[in-house]
């Protein structure tokens, strides 16, 4: 489970999150979302596509691997409506989920609705003014096409993101200040 995510993704992600709560883009799995809150015991939520299945097959795998209750799971298919009115996740994490360029536009659109509507949880104390939060946490593994790449970053910037790579191909896609 753990060879899927090199210790690179994982220190940045440890990095960045501060006791805040996560949401699992795309799951498929659960394997991440699983193993992130075994090992930093991570409020984290799962979602992927409006699929029973896949609901179901994330729930097997977590009580596989002895995490009970189940992790929370939001199905949703990007570009339509989010079913959650107040989203308060300061992460939202995904590993290789870019695959088709035309669903582009509606990840854009759910990650539209999650940054942008974010409602911070808990009063954060220290170090809040520095904090990164809310952002998109994206691992980019997969090699595809210069120009489709382009496609999705030119996407995010258009709708009002700062896109950064943070090395390893690990990017932060977050509310642009400007
Ligand atoms: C290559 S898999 C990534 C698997 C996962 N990151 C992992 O490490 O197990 C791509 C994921 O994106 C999800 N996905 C693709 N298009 C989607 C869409 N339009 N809406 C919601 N989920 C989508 C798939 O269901 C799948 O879980």
């Amino acid at each position: 489970m753990v060879e899927a995510y090199d210790s690179d993704e994982l220190r940045i992600f440890d990095n960045m999150y501060d006791e805040g709560g996560a949401l699992g883009l795309q799951f498929g799995t659960g394997a991440l979302a699983i193993f992130l809150q075994k090992t930093f015991d991570v409020d984290i939520t799962t979602s992927d596509f409006d699929d029973e299945e896949v609901e179901e097959n994330i729930a097997h795998n977590c009580r596989a691997n002895g995490v009970s209750p189940v992790l929370p799971h939001i199905r949703h298919s990007w570009g339509d409506k989010f079913p959650t009115s107040d989203p308060d996740w300061d992460l939202i994490i995904a590993s290789d989920i870019l695959l088709y360029v035309k669903q582009y536009p509606n990840l854009i659109k759910t990650l539209s609705y999650l940054l942008k509507s974010y409602k911070i949880r808990d009063k954060k104390t220290g170090s809040e003014a520095q904090a990164p939060w809310p952002a998109f946490l994206m691992s980019w593994r997969r090699r595809i096409g210069k120009e489709d790449e382009a496609v999705f970053f030119s996407g995010c910037e258009d709708a009002g993101f700062a896109v950064e790579h943070l090395g390893s191909r690990v990017y932060c896609i977050s509310l642009s200040k400007t």
